[in-house]
């Protein structure tokens, strides 16, 4: 059995690596924890709490001496130093951007892994650190925008005048954007959002947000994340940033293209046309700003009284929040490399997640991993699956339809001038539903096709009807053939009911979110 040890992070980082609730999870794994004492006190998580969930409460040097030792800032040189031989230390390592760590790992015999570097790929998103913590970061950003602003982000009206409501806009509407959206929107502002990818429209108004599109074509992404934007996109979208910044009181820029600097979206001359006391966020602040004039880890007042936020360490503001995502996520990767739950950690490089997250094994560099394909939309070279889109997309013909509906009353007119009766009667009607029930399903929005259809299920408690007629028969079979009748369509009926019961709470649950969370 191994033990994990939770150090204490610097000065800068409020966050910690474990909460008790995630102590749970890694005893549970077959580990022994031991916490450094007083490293959850600014995450409001106490020695004691730790104790109570049955971590050991030692000394940063028995805590650094643990066979893994979980972090959440990359460790300094005389960190590394306090590492045992043949440990493993995870954290957020990025290793893209400090080779100089990675260097300094690998002068250990230990193996590191780069919580940062988990791929965007659906079965790792419940280790997805940067997801979870740009989450935080987002919602922190409106709340420390409301804070800088002097006024309500809500309209009112009140007896002492009427408010009108804040106008907010949200640039790059990625995780962070997207959390931005949900509480600027859930605090009452009104919010527009801009983002290279059309795709994020709907998710955009599905929080409360509008979203400005940018009327030029975007190459597309094959990944989930914005390729570089064209200089005429970038020209169209400077236009709209130089109007809104007219308009709008806060700014909350998140946007990120991977392995490049942050784009400059907002310039000083946008600044400038914003009103006094209008406030932005930059969050790509450290990655060199999306905003003109902001400084990384600053607080900066421009001449005409905008403040530019561009505040590095928004999730650990939230700590005890992101202390618990964070944990959580790290709970999930030891659990993913403690397949026999037995307190010991295995690295599977055939696995392409533990391949992409580990940077240094036992004192060698495994950084960069390959590169894993994380398709979230069709990749350019893959041919599109034409015939379908293209048929949906390509009305019918003027000609084409007026033949068909020819040959369909042709058709009509011989079942009812040779088809024994009652079957001409039957087929009208029959056809008749159809075109009706084409016209009627055809208006009715999709995402609501399987309530609808589960509600039109109970249309076989004619069969119910029918059957209960029977049951009384003497015939002993045909009142096993009525029961089982009666069975399946009360399973047919009661079953498409519960269906849609449970799609409409999940609009009813998207609505509440939208008051709530993101
Ligand atoms: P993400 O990759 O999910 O989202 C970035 C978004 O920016 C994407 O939707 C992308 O399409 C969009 N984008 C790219 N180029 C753009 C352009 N020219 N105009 C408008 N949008 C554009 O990234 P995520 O996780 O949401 O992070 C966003 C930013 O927030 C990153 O810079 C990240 O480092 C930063 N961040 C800052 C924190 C802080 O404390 N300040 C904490 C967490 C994240």
């Amino acid at each position: 059995m191994l033990q994990i040890g939770i150090v204490q992070e610097g000065p800068d980082e409020a966050r910690v690596a474990a909460t008790p609730a995630t102590v749970r999870t890694l005893l549970e794994l077959g580990y022994a924890v031991a916490v450094e004492a007083g490293a959850g006190s600014r995450a409001s998580y106490p020695d004691e709490a730790y104790r109570e969930a049955g971590a050991q409460i030692v000394t940063a040097d028995d805590a650094w001496a643990s066979a893994i030792v979980l972090k959440i800032a990359a460790p300094t040189d005389a960190e590394i130093t306090r590492l045992s031989d043949g440990a493993t230390i995870v954290g957020l390592l990025s290793p893209a951007l400090r080779p100089d760590l990675v260097e300094g790992l690998a002068q250990r015999r230990i193996t590191a892994i780069s919580l940062d570097a988990v791929p965007r790929i659906s079965r790792a998103q419940s280790m997805d650190v940067l997801s979870s913590m740009a989450n935080i970061a987002g919602y922190r950003a409106v709340v420390e925008a409301a804070h800088e602003f002097g006024r309500f982000f809500t309209g009112q009206v009140t007896a002492a005048g009427k408010v009108p409501p804040a106008k907010v806009l949200v640039a790059g509407a990625g995780v962070a954007g997207l959390a931005a959206i949900g509480a600027a929107s859930s605090l009452g502002a009104i919010v527009r959002a801009t983002d290279p990818r059309p795709e994020v429209a709907d998710q955009v108004s599905s929080i409360g947000g509008t979203y400005l599109a940018v009327d030029v074509e975007v190459e597309k992404s094959t990944d989930g994340y914005a390729k570089a934007t064209s200089a005429d996109y970038d020209r169209r979208a400077a236009e709209i940033y130089t109007e809104q910044a007219a308009e709008v009181d806060i700014i909350v820029t998140t946007a990120l293209i991977p392995g490049r600097a942050a784009p400059r979206l907002i310039t000083a001359s946008d600044v400038a046309l914003m009103k006094p006391g209008s406030v932005i966020v930059d969050m790509a602040a450290a990655q060199g700003g999306n905003v003109e004039g902001s400084v990384a880890g600053e607080r900066v007042v421009t001449d005409n009284g905008v403040v530019i936020l561009g505040y590095t360490d928004l999730a650990s503001r939230l700590a005890t929040q992101a202390s618990q995502l964070y944990g959580t996520n790290v709970a999930n990767l030891i659990a993913l490399l403690t397949p026999g739950k037995d307190g010991l950690l295995t690295i599977d490089f055939d696995d392409v997640v533990q391949r992409a997250v580990t940077v240094v094994r036992d004192g060698e560099i495994t950084w960069p991993p390959p590169p894993v394909q994380v398709a979230v939309a069709p990749a350019a070279s893959t041919p599109p699956p034409a015939p379908a889109i293209a048929a949906e997309k390509k009305p019918m013909g003027v000609g084409r339809k007026a033949g068909l509906i020819a040959a369909g009353v042709v058709a009509l007119f011989l079942v009812n001038l040779f088809a024994p009766a009652p079957l001409p009667q039957h087929f009208t009607v029959l056809m008749l539903s159809v075109v009706i029930g084409f016209y009627v399903i055809g208006k009715v929005h999709h995402a609501l096709h399987t309530p609808l259809m589960s509600v039109t299920n109970a249309i076989s408690g004619v069969i119910v009807v029918g059957a209960m007629l029977q049951i009384t028969d003497a015939n002993p079979l045909v009142q096993a053939l009525a029961a089982i009748a009666v069975l399946v369509a009360s399973i047919n009926i009661f079953g498409g009911f519960a269906v849609t019961r449970r799609m409409l709470a999940m609009f009813t649950l998207g609505n509440s979110a939208k008051g709530g969370r993101k």
